[in-house]
């Protein structure tokens, strides 16, 4: 479990739910719930928490218990301004089946107006958008009213960098007890995990296997190149440690977060995976293993979503990699 400074623990491995199937999700919720996951990750616009809801219903009803669970929703950037976010935590709940989330996170620093004509948007943040300024200070006093009704017990931020983090802190009442980024072998996200450290906000890694699901779709949708994503499951390093363990190569990406105190949210919908993947704390990496993984990281080059494909998003004032384009 990770410590939030909230005083709720996180448990250190959750399922990741981007880019799931919303057809698949009710069974893949139930595979994890059966394989041991207490800690399900989720957002409004990964449109499949209703059927996440529906998992977790049946779950109830055979007598697992709301206390047991782990859940994290997001407020869609489109609905990132102050007025809004009341509303899109209710619809989460609505949709999940829930009285409250155990973390919300604000899943952008920069906001949209969402474009009423584009279906797209509102599921999955394509097509088209317009962008909005917002203050995300002010956003994060309505995120702090949720703390206080009981509707989220935890709040944090995901995607946003360091000086964004600290304008928040400086800022607000209730800290933010955790950070979701993409981190994975080839972006470490060191200086971020080393300012988190210094403020006890629990760091999440979102894509820690390097998305590779996501590679095709991106490819197509987005003119990806596919070099953007690695290959880390079939790294040359990660597959001599996996041997050396008996492991998968998967299982030993996610060990190397879970060991260095990183949460990790693995996203997988084939049942054999989503065992695998959470069963990680019945081994150690040596500290030679570790260095070994820890030198892979290339950093800021290592990173694969830049969110450029939301055409012209540099140029909004709460774009949080200006400084790394
Ligand atoms: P699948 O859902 O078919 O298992 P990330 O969490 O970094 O975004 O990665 C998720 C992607 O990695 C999905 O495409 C998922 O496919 C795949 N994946 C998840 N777990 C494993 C695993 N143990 N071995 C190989 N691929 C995996």
């Amino acid at each position: 479990m990770a410590k939030l400074s909230s005083g709720y623990d996180m448990p250190l491995v959750g399922l990741g739910t981007w880019q799931a199937k919303p057809e698949e999700m009710e069974q893949v919720i139930t595979t994890a719930l059966q394989a041991g996951y207490r800690h399900i990750d989720t957002a409004f616009n990964y449109n499949n928490e209703e059927s996440i809801g529906k998992s977790l219903k049946k779950w109830f009803a055979e007598g697992g218990k709301r206390e047991d669970l782990f859940v994290t929703t997001k407020l869609p950037n489109f609905g990132n301004r102050p007025a809004d976010v009341e509303k899109y935590l209710k619809l989460s709940l609505e949709k999940l089946g829930l009285d409250y989330v155990d973390m919300y996170l604000v899943h952008m620093p920069f906001s949209f107006v969402k474009d009423e004509n584009s279906e797209a948007q509102a599921k999955d943040a394509e097509g088209s958008f317009i962008l909005d300024v917002q203050d995300p200070v002010e956003v994060w006093k309505e995120m702090e009213k949720l703390v206080k009704s009981g509707r989220a017990r935890s709040i944090g931020l995901s995607n946003f960098n360091i000086d964004q983090v600290q304008r928040i802190l400086n800022n607000s009442e209730i800290k933010p007890s955790n950070l979701q980024v993409e981190l994975h072998a080839y972006m470490q996200q060191r200086p971020l995990r080393t300012f988190c450290a210094g403020h006890s906000i629990v760091v999440t890694a979102y894509s820690p296997l390097g998305s590779p699901g996501a590679k095709q779709h991106f490819q197509a949708k987005y003119n990806y190149s596919p070099d953007k994503f690695p290959d880390l499951l079939g790294h040359p390093v990660v597959k001599k440690i996996a041997e050396e363990h008996g492991k998968t190569t998967a299982q030993i990406l996610i060990r190397h977060a879970v060991q260095a105190g990183v949460v990790v949210i693995p996203k997988s919908s084939n049942p054999e995976r989503i065992k695998s993947n959470v069963d990680v704390f019945e081994f150690k990496l040596t500290d030679e293993q570790m260095q070994e993984l820890d030198g892979l990281d290339q950093a800021e080059k290592g990173r694969i979503f830049d969110f450029r494909f939301f055409k012209g998003v540099e140029e909004h004032p709460e774009y949080p990699f200006k400084n790394e384009l």
